[in-house]
């Protein structure tokens, strides 16, 4: 069949997805920053500037069943899972990734035209998943300090209606929501996914809920805290009934062995993963009592791994690219409510010294 032909039989709202602009692997950027591929700082996917357990690297380096697939049924990685929350193993499902959790719920709930709320800005995985499932996304904007509207949330409610999603803390901005105002939006009976990706960094959590609300879902990962981003392992918390059937339609074998052999090793090394978090959310003060002290940059307070900038002068895009020609990757953006704004991962001690010391010396060069 004639390539050009193509278009007509792709279902017709996907001819022009325009995708997730995901972020840069140092990889791509050999030879085109100032810098040697190993020295560059990444800021710009809120990883674990620590890495992994070094269990998980020697763990992994002996495993021997490479060849068999995993259990479909996660049974020792959900007991694990238990151990770690205190949520029962029926609660528990785990996926590739919280990503492929939140693909996995709306395929659950949406048919096509269901409105999704989504309160923007935040994660725009959100807004893919939600357009990629046939879902109509329903966005309620945050206040100005990008807290969630709770009444504006109630109020975008109507008859199709089938899902709230909720990040807390919200990525990109690092805003926490308070457990009454959840409350609040779990009263309305409908179901809602609150994602606590950066559960770790807060401590705060409505995960012991799940229980008593049969229409609370919560979403974490172990990309941010545990530094095991490229093996994707994520997991939720649901009503039994809802664990039931997403067990039921994920693909069976979508944690890998390498993931849950690392998970196994990163809840053995807890405490010295809890020390790093507790490292990553000092320098994040630091960082951020650093960031106010540059009058052409306004921090926002962050509860999470990173910290949300608004760019006063020139564009953020262009500091963007300026601190990538010298090997420093942080993310942009430039959409209503986040105009010229720039994301900043916490990354160890040495490396926020050197994107500290960049941002001075970019100042002059900052005229639009
Ligand atoms: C709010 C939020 N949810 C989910 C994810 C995805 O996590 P995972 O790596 O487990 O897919 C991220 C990653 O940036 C995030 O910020």
């Amino acid at each position: 069949m004639a390539d050009e032909g193509i278009e007509k039989l792709i279902r017709p709202e996907l001819v022009n997805f325009g995708g997730y602009a995901a972020s840069k692997s140092p990889e791509t950027l050999k030879d085109k920053v100032e810098v040697p591929l190993e020295g560059i700082i990444k800021l710009d996917a809120n990883e674990n500037p620590y890495g992994c357990s070094p269990g998980v690297n020697r763990a992994l380096a002996d495993y021997r069943d490479i060849s068999i697939y995993p259990d479909s049924g996660q049974t020792e990685l959900r007991k694990q899972l238990q151990g770690y929350t205190g949520v029962p193993v029926e609660h528990i499902v785990a996926a590739a990734g919280s990503d492929q959790l939140i693909d996995l719920i709306l395929r659950l709930f949406i048919t096509p035209g269901d409105e999704v709320i989504n309160c923007i800005p935040t994660f725009a995985m959100f807004h893919f998943f939600i357009e990629l499932n046939r879902g109509t996304p329903v966005a309620v904007r945050r206040d100005k300090d990008f807290n969630v509207n709770v009444t504006a949330v109630k109020k975008a409610i109507t008859e199709r209606t089938k899902l709230i999603l909720l990040a807390t803390p919200n990525n990109p901005t690092g805003t926490i929501t308070p457990r009454e105002d959840i409350l609040e939006i779990l009263d309305t009976g409908l179901p809602v996914v609150i994602d606590e990706a950066y559960f770790e960094f807060t401590g705060e959590t409505v995960a012991p809920l799940v229980d008593k609300y049969k229409n609370l879902m919560v979403l974490r990962t172990f990309s941010k805290w545990a530094g095991l981003a490229g093996l994707r392992i994520g997991y939720g918390m649901f009503p039994a009934k809802i664990a039931d059937y997403l067990m039921r339609i994920k693909e069976p074998y979508c944690v890998n062995v390498a993931a849950l052999v690392a998970v196994r090793e990163t809840l053995e090394d807890i405490d010295a993963l809890m020390k790093r978090v507790k490292t990553i959310i000092d320098e994040r003060e630091r960082l951020y009592s650093s960031l106010q002290e540059i009058d052409w940059l306004k921090p926002y307070p962050s509860k999470a791994n990173f910290i949300l900038c608004s760019v006063l002068k020139g564009s953020a895009k262009k500091l963007q690219q300026n601190l990538e020609d010298r090997g420093i990757l942080v993310r942009h953006f430039d959409q209503p409510l986040l105009r010229d704004s720039i994301r900043i991962s916490i990354g160890r001690a040495e490396e926020n010294d050197i994107l500290l010391e960049t941002l001075n010396e970019l100042e002059e060069g900052l005229d639009g």
